[in-house]
């Protein structure tokens, strides 16, 4: 940070140093402001343009110049507005000295400097004057005409403007030579305005009355010029000599002119322009000028025209290639300035990219260095990350561990709570059909134990709440009537404790989409408290408010019992909570169950405590706050710790009538279950219907390959393998893959009833299950084996023709067929051969062959031969003996006799009926 701001502190003086340094070598900036008579005639045109060539040669100096238009208002304006400009020095040719004379005044007085040229003001109030003297002019042109005096001399003045200055000297100096020789004879005098237009009235009028006169000075030579058109009108232009005033070079200049001999000589007034600049420049240098910078003054007559006009030529071709050198120079400097800012610019951008180069070195090496910090403290974030996940995963799984291990327990307790509760039912069924009424210790026993598994469920249900393994399956429900068969429940205790006890709905007919079996452990649950907690002679109520305006109802739960402290009530939802007044016995599980099941409702419950408790439950109207899958049609109401899974079994008796007593080989069940207690007593119950093989878990599969029963019953939990493994390879061996398996367990989730089903379970039951639900899903399983078996044995040859679905039944009787028909000529071909070919023992065969198929092997080889036999009787020309060989009978005999005894006619007679 420190570093980048040095560095832009550093690049800003750079710049800051280049550009003074700059500034330093360049003179400062000046303005010079020249307001010109007039732009039309060419003295003042090449005035203009000697102004421009010296102003071009300093190059601090700005020259603009003004044209007054031969107008003395407007000349005024414009050197207001120089002096509003604060221009740094004025340079005016004033058109009269008179009218000018205030403003150049003024200009003085606010400090501007001005320079006066070719004509002056009236009084000296100017910082200098630049131009010939005007009387050395006049003079000039009077010598001339002295120099000729004869007898007489008749001369004519022409005047420029009056009020201008030079018309003013130039009239006198003329005068004071003239004027002393009484011989020369003023005709008459012009009053002209410098231009040749003023000079033509006047001088024919003039000459037209007097006659040629010998000499006519014009104060400039474009007014004698216009002299002479009018002598040479007159015709008198070889008799009068003309003395003009400027000697300009050029095409219409004095001195061509004189050289032309329209003009007699010319007096040279130079303009002045570039020394008005030079002196100029001076004055703004702030160094002493003369206040008369007085030009030199020469008369050009026919002698010395031609060298005057070669010098003036040479003078203003050397102009011109001094112009031209200047305007090389302006391009050289221009191109000098340009590299010079393009160089100033490389060196800026140098000294930048110089910079960031070393200020991206430090920082690349100040964040190298950082990262290396950061990484040495990203490591240590890191290890102590693991370990903290690591005491977390610790943590998790010794409570993982603990809650399995409650949860197994609780699973445990259900296997003996089944047994309880099964044995007590079998009491109070046998005190029934004795007609004795059922003693109080039977009820009492029975509603513990059906307290007990409800203290089970509840802790099983803790477990699944926090799993989120519930899914909630809504039905349209009477809550109403919901509510009163459950209150009715209740209603004996109530008696029993004198506790008022009531129901009311402000609307009856109310329906609502609830879970049934989790509503009603909410309503269980808070009840039992509501109980619990209500001293003998209290009083408790359900209030069911419909709210019709509103999309919700709410069910209250109130009770005048002891209450709940008031800091305390909004824990008592959260697990394992206990009030501080509560001494009775409590999971404290109950309250947070009930809530977790009103919220998968998108419910909410409450609890208020005022002269006792009341909680108030509110569900929504409609089932559109459910999810599709979460709404189910009309289900029973049942309790899902009974019967799990098992609905769909047949329940009706009369449908499923297995004839067992009929003296007949009886079914034969193999109960694979490590509880001893369970195991005795299921044998005790079925032994009266079934023949029992048991097994504690160890020996199942021998068991089953040893008797291949009817029907197997497996718990789960076992040593050695589980029961969804001894299931699996079960049903994938060919001796027992047809026997139907009864999956018996205390895992009641979805998983592990999956779990089943993949494993090839034909029934899953959990724990603790209802024994006659148990009797009727034996009943139902086999009268399906039955049907099964009827398909199969009038199916036999379809099975036979058809492909196999990778049913393992239907394989084995292809294979079977297979094995038959490979051998059909073949007399010697006996039940253990076959058995061989099947890989498995004669007395698995046998019983396989009779479980499936309902009859012996040997029947079925028989009838399977003398099907084949029927079918070649049919559709063959074979001899009777022949076909008997070739079905396997050992003597056409035999052959007789079988096929008679199977369809009641002998083969010839059989086949002659075709
Ligand atoms: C140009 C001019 C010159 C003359 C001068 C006097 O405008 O008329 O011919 O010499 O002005 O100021």
């Amino acid at each position: 940070m420190r570093i980048q701001r040095s560095f832009f502190i550093s690049v800003i003086s750079l710049f800051i140093l280049l550009f003074s340094c700059a500034k330093q070598t360049e003179e400062e900036e000046v303005r010079i402001g020249f307001s010109q008579a007039m732009f039309n005639d060419e003295w003042r045109q090449s005035m203009n343009n000697a102004m421009e060539v010296q102003a071009s040669l300093y190059p601090n100096v700005t020259l603009s110049i003004a044209n007054a238009n031969y107008n003395v208002r407007q000349q005024i304006a414009q050197l207001k507005d120089f002096i509003t400009d604060s221009i740094d020095i004025i340079i005016v040719s004033p058109i009269q000295s008179k009218p000018i004379t205030p403003i150049v005044e003024e200009a003085m007085n606010a400090g501007i400097p001005v320079l006066v040229v070719d004509r002056k003001t009236d009084n000296q109030k100017y910082t200098a004057y630049v131009g010939a003297d005007n009387i050395e002019v006049g003079r000039n042109a009077g010598k001339i005409i002295v120099s000729n005096v004869q007898d007489s001399l008749r001369v004519i003045e022409i005047r420029g403007l009056a009020g201008s200055s030079p018309a003013e000297e130039r009239s006198q100096g003329f005068h004071q030579i003239l004027d002393k020789f009484p011989k020369i004879k003023f005709v008459g005098t012009i009053e002209g305005d410098w231009e040749k237009e003023s000079v033509n009235e006047g001088l024919r009028e003039l000459l037209s009355r007097t006659g040629p006169v010998d000499y006519v000075f014009a104060h400039n030579d474009r007014m004698a010029k216009g002299a002479w058109e009018v002598a040479r009108n007159l015709g008198m232009e070889g008799q009068i000599k003309i003395i003009g005033v400027d000697g300009l070079n050029g095409p219409n200049g004095g001195i061509q002119l004189v050289k032309d001999g329209v003009l007699n000589s010319t007096i040279l007034y130079p303009t002045g322009g570039a020394e008005a600049i030079k002196i100029a420049v001076k004055i703004l240098k702030a160094e002493v000028v003369p206040t008369n910078n007085i030009l030199s003054t020469t008369v050009i007559d026919q002698f010395n025209a031609d060298i005057m006009q070669n010098q003036f030529t040479k003078i203003s071709e050397q102009q011109s290639l001094i112009e031209s050198q200047i305007s090389a120079i302006k391009r050289q400097e221009q191109l000098y300035y340009s590299q010079n800012n393009i160089l100033k610019i490389i060196i800026i951008f140098s000294v930048i990219i110089f910079g960031l180069a070393v200020y991206s070195i430090y920082s690349k090496i100040a964040i190298s260095k950082k990262n290396r910090q950061l990484e040495l403290i990203n490591k240590k974030i890191t290890v102590q990350r693991n370990q903290i996940e690591k005491i977390a995963n610790e943590v998790k799984d010794s409570n993982e561990a603990k809650l399995n291990f409650f949860t197994g327990l609780s699973h445990e307790f259900k296997t003996p709570i089944t047994l309880i509760m099964s044995s007590i039912e079998s009491l109070r069924e046998w005190d029934k059909k004795k007609g004795n009424k059922t003693g109080f210790e039977i009820e009492l026993i029975q509603n513990n134990s059906n307290r007990l598994l409800r203290l089970i469920n509840s802790l099983l249900d803790f477990r699944k709440i926090e799993d989120q393994k519930f899914n909630v399956r809504a039905s349209k429900t009477n809550i109403y009537k919901f509510s009163n068969n459950i209150y009715k429940e209740f209603k004996g205790e109530a008696k029993k404790r004198g506790i008022n006890f009531n129901i009311s709905s402000n609307n009856e007919d109310l329906d609502l989409f609830i879970d049934r079996n989790l509503m009603d452990k909410v309503y269980f649950n808070l009840l039992s408290n509501a109980f619990k907690f209500t001293p003998d002679n209290g009083r408790i109520d359900i209030e069911i408010h419909d709210n019709f305006e509103e999309s919700s109802i709410s069910i209250h739960f109130k009770d005048n019992g002891i209450g709940i402290p008031e800091n305390e009530l909004k824990n008592v939802f959260t697990p394992f909570f206990k009030g501080s007044n509560n001494r009775k016995n409590s999971s404290g599980v109950g309250l947070h169950l009930s809530k977790q099941f009103v919220e998968l409702h998108l419910g909410k419950i409450e609890v208020k405590s005022h002269n006792g408790t009341e909680f108030i439950v509110t569900l929504f109207k409609g089932n559109t706050h459910f999810n599709e899958d979460q709404i189910v049609v009309d289900p029973e109401i049942v309790d899902s710790t009974l019967i799990n899974f098992s609905e769909d079994i047949t329940m009706d008796d009369t449908y499923i009538k297995l004839d067992t007593d009929s003296g007949e080989e009886r079914y034969c069940i193999l109960l694979i279950e490590d509880n001893r207690d369970l195991s005795f007593f299921l044998k005790n119950k079925l032994s009266v219907e079934y023949d029992i093989v048991l097994s504690d878990g160890t020996d199942g599969i021998e068991l089953a390959f040893e008797h291949v029963p009817d029907i197997i019953l497996c718990d789960v939990n076992l040593p050695v393998k589980n029961g969804f493994e001894i299931c699996e390879i079960l049903k994938n061996d060919l001796r027992t893959s047809h026997i139907p398996v009864i999956i018996l367990t205390a895992l009641g989730n979805k998983e592990s009833f999956i779990k089943g089903l993949q494993s090839g379970a034909d029934l899953y039951l959990t724990k603790p299950f209802n024994y006659s639900i148990l009797t009727q899903s034996i009943k139902s399983l086999l009268y399906n084996r039955e049907k099964l078996r009827y398909y199969y044995t009038n199916n036999i040859h379809k099975i036979d023709q058809t492909q196999s679905f990778g049913n393992p039944e239907q394989l084995f009787v292809r294979q079977l067929n297979q094995q038959i028909k490979d051998n059909l000529d073949n007399a010697g071909f006996s039940v253990e051969n076959l058995a061989d070919a099947l890989n498995i023992s004669r007395v698995q065969l046998y019983r396989k062959v009779k479980a499936m198929l309902g009859i012996s092997v040997s029947d079925y080889i028989s009838n399977f031969r003398l099907e084949n036999a029927k079918s070649m009787l049919e559709t063959t020309d074979k001899s009777i003996a022949e076909i008997g060989y070739s079905t396997g009978f050992s003597s056409p005999n035999y052959f007789s006799t079988a096929f008679k005894s199977k369809y009641g006619v002998t083969p010839g007679a059989y086949k002659k009926s075709f």
